[in-house]
C-alpha cells in the first residue's frame, strides 16, 4: 500500500487528510460487490491494516504539538469506519462527516404546557379580571396574625380546629401572633392588601394553601384557592350575589344557576355557602351531585366589621390612616377551591393525580 505522507501538520491540513481517508473508506464500503471481510482485513487489521500503517507513518513524522490531534482523529476515524461497516448492507449506511452525523434522528425537545390547576386558576382569575378585579399574591409561610388573629379567629377559638396546619418549628419564644405557619387559606392576603391599599378595592388572590388533612381521593394536604375581596361604599349582599352568580355563569356556562345557604366563617357576617346547579345533569340529579341537583362550590360573606377593625389597628401601628371606616364602607369576600373545580371540569376522580407529576396524566392537558 502506498502511504501518503503528511507534510503540513496544521489542524486544517490534518482534518483534510483524515476526511480524504474516510471518503475513500466510505466509497469502498458503498461500492457494488463490497466484501466486508476483505475490507475489515485490509483497513482494520491490527498489524498490517491501512489505518495502523497510516497512524504509524503520520504519528512518526508529526511534531509533538500535532501528535495529540492526530491521535484523536485516528480514534474518530476508526469509529466512523467501523460504524459505516456495521451499517453496510442494512440499507442505513450513515454519511459521517468528521464527528457530526447528520443522519441520526434529532433529540426532540418536548413542548411544555400549563398544569391543569394553573390553567383553571388563570381562567377563574380572568372571569374576575373582566369585572375590574386586580390580582394580588401573598406568602405561603404566614404568621398567626395574618392567617388567624386578624381574620377574627381569636387564640384557642374552636374555628381554628377546622384549619389545622403545619407550623414552623422552634418558635415558642415568640408571641403567638408572630409565629409562622403554612397558610391554611388565601384570606390573609385580604388583610395584607388592606394594609397596603386604600378603598375602593376589587381583588382576586389565587394561591396554594396547606392543611393537616389526610390524603384521599378528594383531599390533599396542599391545594389551591382563589379568594376575592371587594370593598367600597354601599356594597351590599346583593352585590355579592350578583357578582358570584355572574362569575359562575361566565365560568361554567350561562345556564348554570346559583343558590346561597347560611354558613359560618369567622371573618364574614353574614356568611354563606354557594351551590351551583349540577353541571353534569343540569339539576335533574345524578351520581356526581349525589342526586341533589346541586354542587357546593364556594364560601363567601360580608366582611365582618371586626376584620376592618383589625386592619385599622394594624394600619395605625404602621403609621397609616385607619381608612377602613365601617360607617362609610363595607365589603364582601369569597373563596373557592381550585382543585375541586378542576376535577369537575376535566372529570378527574382522584385529586392525587394533580400532584403526582406523572407525565402520562399531564400530557393529556397539553
Ligand atoms: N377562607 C375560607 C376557607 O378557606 C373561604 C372564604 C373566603 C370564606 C372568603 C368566606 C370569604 O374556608
Amino acid at each position: 500500500m502506498d502511504i501518503q505522507q503528511l507534510t503540513d501538520f496544521s489542524p486544517e491540513a490534518i482534518d483534510k487528510a483524515f476526511a480524504a481517508v474516510l471518503a475513500d473508506a466510505q466509497s469502498t464500503i458503498a461500492s457494488p460487490g463490497f466484501d466486508a471481510e476483505a475490507f475489515r482485513l485490509e483497513w482494520l487489521g491490527r498489524k498490517q491494516g491501512r489505518l495502523k500503517q497510516l497512524s504509524d507513518a503520520w504519528l512518526k513524522t508529526a511534531p509533538v504539538e500535532g501528535k495529540k490531534l492526530i491521535g484523536q482523529r485516528f480514534n474518530a476515524l476508526k469509529e466512523a469506519i467501523e460504524g459505516a461497516l456495521e451499517n453496510a448492507g442494512t440499507g442505513t449506511a450513515k454519511v459521517t462527516v468528521s464527528s457530526l452525523d447528520i443522519t441520526l434522528p434529532g433529540t426532540t425537545q418536548p413542548v411544555g404546557a400549563e398544569h391543569p390547576l394553573v390553567k383553571t386558576m388563570a381562567e377563574i382569575v380572568d372571569v374576575f379580571r373582566k369585572m375590574g378585579y386586580s390580582t394580588r399574591l401573598g406568602p405561603e409561610v404566614e404568621s398567626d396574625f395574618y392567617n388567624f388573629e386578624s381574620l377574627n379567629f381569636p387564640p384557642n377559638h374552636p374555628a381554628r380546629d377546622t384549619q389545622d396546619t403545619l407550623v414552623i418549628a422552634d418558635q415558642e419564644g415568640k408571641p403567638l401572633r408572630e409565629r409562622l405557619l403554612m397558610r391554611t387559606h388565601t384570606s390573609p392576603v385580604q388583610i395584607r392588601s388592606m394594609l397596603m391599599e386604600e378603598p375602593p378595592l376589587r381583588l382576586v388572590i389565587p394561591g396554594k394553601v396547606h392543611r393537616n388533612d389526610e390524603s384521599d381521593a378528594t383531599h390533599s394536604p396542599v391545594f389551591h384557592q382563589v379568594e376575592g375581596l371587594c370593598v367600597d361604599t354601599n356594597i351590599t349582599f346583593s352585590d355579592l350575589k350578583g357578582t358570584l352568580d355572574h362569575a359562575m355563569k361566565a365560568f361554567f356556562g350561562s345556564s348554570v344557576k346559583t343558590r346561597f345557604f347560611p354558613s359560618f366563617f369567622p371573618f364574614t357576617e353574614p356568611s354563606a355557602d354557594v351551590q351551583i346547579s349540577c353541571i353534569f345533569c343540569g339539576g335533574k340529579g345524578c351520581r356526581k351531585c349525589k342526586h341533589s341537583g346541586w354542587i357546593e362550590l364556594l364560601g363567601c360573606g360580608m366582611v365582618d366589621p371586626n376584620v376592618f377593625e383589625a386592619v385599622n389597628q394594624r394600619r395605625i401601628e404602621l403609621g397609616k390612616d385607619p381608612v377602613y371606616d365601617t360607617s362609610k364602607i363595607s365589603g364582601f369576600a369569597f373563596g373557592m377551591g381550585v382543585d375541586r373545580i378542576t376535577m369537575m371540569k376535566y372529570g378527574i376522580s382522584d385529586i392525587g393525580l394533580l400532584y403526582s407529576g406523572d407525565n402520562r396524566f399531564l400530557e393529556q392537558f397539553a
